[in-house]
C-alpha cells in the first residue's frame, strides 16, 4: 500500500467529521478533490474506507483500520515536530492535554498562569470523563491527562499534584445542614443525584459507600457537575462532589457541605502519560509546572504525596 501523507490528513479529515464536504472546507480544497484522495486510498487498499446509507456516510471495518493508524502517524508527526523545536532550544509547539471534567474548575487557572511565561506555547484541551481520558491514553491521542486515581491495569507513570476531596452537598435549608458527625448509615435515608457511569467521582463514591456497607440511593443520574450543583439547589436531592466544584455557590452560601462521618473521601488529583512516552519539552515544562506549584498557586500550601 503506498499512500501519501496528503491523503492521509484528507482521509482523516473526512473520517473525523464523516462528511465529504466539511472536510473540504476544512481543507480548502474543492470537494471533487477530497473524493478523489479516498477514491486513490480506497484503490490501494482494495476495499472501500466509507458506506453512504442514505445521506449519512460511515466508515468502513477498513476504514475503521486505516482510522486508527492514521491518528497514530499524526501524532508521531507532531511528536517528530516536537523533538525538531527541542533541538531548536524552544518553548514553544503544541501542547495536548485532557483533563476530568472535574479539573476543568482549576486547570484553566494553571493554563493561565503557564501561558504567561511560555506564550509561544499553542494549547490544545480536551475536557472529557474518566473512561474517555483512558480510551486517549491508550491511542496515545494526547501529551498529558489530569485525573483522579490512575487505573492500576494500565502502565502509566503517575504524579500527584493536589488534594481531591469528595463531599456531600446539600442546600442550606437542608434538615441535616446545622448538624455535626452525621452517621455515615444515615446516608441511607438520602436520596443522591450522582454523575453517570465512566466518571471517577462516581466510581470513587460507589467504592465508598460499598466499603462502608452503606446503600447509596441514586435518584437521578446526571452527566455535569454544573446541573448536578443546580439540582441539588432545587432540592432534588443531596449531591456528591469533588470540593474544587463549589468554590462559588459555598461563598455565595447556594450550597453547604454536610458534616458527615468519615468524609470527605480522600483522592488526589494526578497528571500522568504512558510509561515511555517522549515528551516534548513543552509537556515536560507542564507537567513539572502542575508538580511542583499548582497546589501552592491554587491553595497557598505543598502538595502531600498518597
Ligand atoms: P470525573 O472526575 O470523571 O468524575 O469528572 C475525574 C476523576 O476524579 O478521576
Amino acid at each position: 500500500m503506498h499512500f501519501t501523507l496528503r491523503q492521509f490528513r484528507v482521509f482523516e479529515a473526512v473520517a473525523s467529521r464523516l462528511s465529504f464536504t466539511q472536510a473540504a472546507k476544512a481543507l480548502h480544497l474543492s470537494q471533487p478533490a477530497v473524493s478523489m484522495q479516498v477514491k486513490l486510498m480506497e484503490e490501494q487498499v482494495g476495499l472501500p474506507l466509507f458506506e453512504q446509507i442514505g445521506k449519512q456516510i460511515y466508515l468502513t471495518e477498513a476504514g475503521q483500520e486505516i482510522y486508527h493508524y492514521s491518528r497514530a502517524i499524526g501524532q508521531l508527526l507532531s511528536e517528530a515536530e516536537e523533538v525538531i523545536n527541542e533541538l531548536k532550544g524552544a518553548h514553544r509547539g503544541r501542547l495536548t492535554i485532557s483533563v476530568a471534567s472535574t479539573a476543568n474548575y482549576f486547570v484553566p487557572t494553571l493554563l493561565g498562569i503557564f501561558h504567561e511565561r511560555f506564550p509561544d506555547v499553542t494549547v490544545s484541551l480536551d475536557v472529557t470523563n474518566r473512561e474517555t481520558l483512558l480510551k486517549q491514553l491508550e491511542e496515545n491521542e494526547v501529551d498529558l491527562v489530569v485525573m483522579g486515581q490512575p487505573p492500576k491495569e494500565m502502565n502509566l507513570e503517575a504524579g500527584a499534584f493536589m488534594d481531591n476531596p469528595l463531599v456531600v452537598i446539600a442546600p442550606p435549608d437542608h434538615p441535616l445542614a446545622q448538624e455535626k458527625n452525621i452517621p455515615m448509615s444515615r446516608m441511607e435515608d438520602e436520596v443522591f443525584l450522582t454523575r453517570e457511569r465512566g466518571s471517577g467521582t462516581r466510581s470513587a463514591v460507589e467504592r465508598f459507600f460499598n466499603q462502608h456497607g452503606v446503600q447509596l440511593n441514586t435518584g437521578m443520574e446526571i452527566a455535569s457537575n454544573e446541573a448536578i450543583k443546580q439540582s441539588v439547589q432545587a432540592g432534588l436531592g443531596l449531591g456528591l462532589l469533588s470540593r474544587d466544584t463549589l468554590e462559588m455557590e459555598l461563598a455565595l452560601n447556594k450550597l453547604v457541605i454536610l458534616d458527615v462521618e468519615d468524609f470527605p473521601i480522600l483522592r488526589h488529583w494526578y497528571v500522568m502519560h504512558r510509561k515511555g512516552k517522549r515528551l516534548s519539552t513543552v509537556a515536560q515544562a507542564f507537567k513539572q509546572f502542575l508538580l511542583e506549584e499548582a497546589n501552592t498557586l491554587l491553595h497557598d500550601k505543598p502538595v502531600q504525596q498518597p
